[in-house]
């Protein structure tokens, strides 16, 4: 119930947190400090989908407890995406694979985010139920979001 009731709040914070996007980054050290910081959140998602891919894939055993407390934090660090892609760094030379479409179709990269923020949750749900089948395929859906949004907005 109580983890039932984060699920809920993270999907009402969602809908306030991705729809306040883009300002122009002001300087260059201003630009690539938004880059380190955006990076920073996806090496930290990253670092928390490493041994779920394992999971889904047979080479490691499913922990359901584990799977749980990963999928809340990818859940809530994907809450942070829309703040910190809101500075427009694509008039910067700045090292980034982050293509310049993210802040000419701001309502299309999202929804991008909004897939990562929903199967983050239903990661969460499959994880409770401790259904290995459930997990597997809800780990899979999470992957998805990874990739849909990496065809489109990164190099
Ligand atoms: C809403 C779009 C979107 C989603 C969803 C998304 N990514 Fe990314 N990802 C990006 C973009 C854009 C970059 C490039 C950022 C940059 O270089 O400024 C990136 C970069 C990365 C990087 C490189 C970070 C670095 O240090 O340069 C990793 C690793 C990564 N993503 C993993 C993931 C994983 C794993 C998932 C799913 C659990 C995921 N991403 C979901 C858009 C997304």
């Amino acid at each position: 119930m109580k983890i039932l009731s984060k699920v809920l709040l993270v999907g009402l914070v969602s809908i306030s947190t991705t729809s306040v996007f883009a300002d122009v980054a002001q300087s260059e050290k201003h630009a690539i400090k938004a880059t380190e910081l955006r990076q920073s959140i996806f090496s930290l998602i990253s670092s928390n989908m490493g041994s779920l891919g394992a999971m889904a894939k047979g080479q490691i055993p499913v922990d359901a407890t584990v799977v749980e407390k990963n999928a809340l934090r990818i859940n809530q660090l994907s809450l942070m995406l829309g703040d910190y892609f809101k500075t427009d760094t694509s008039s910067f030379n700045v090292t980034t694979d982050a293509k310049n479409s993210i802040w000419t179709e701001q309502d299309k990269f999202a929804t991008n985010i909004e897939n990562l923020t929903s199967a983050s949750s239903a990661l969460m749900v499959a994880a409770q139920s401790k259904d290995e089948g459930a997990i597997k395929k809800a780990i899979g859906g999470v992957g998805k979001t990874c990739g849909g949004c990496h065809d489109d907005f990164r190099d």
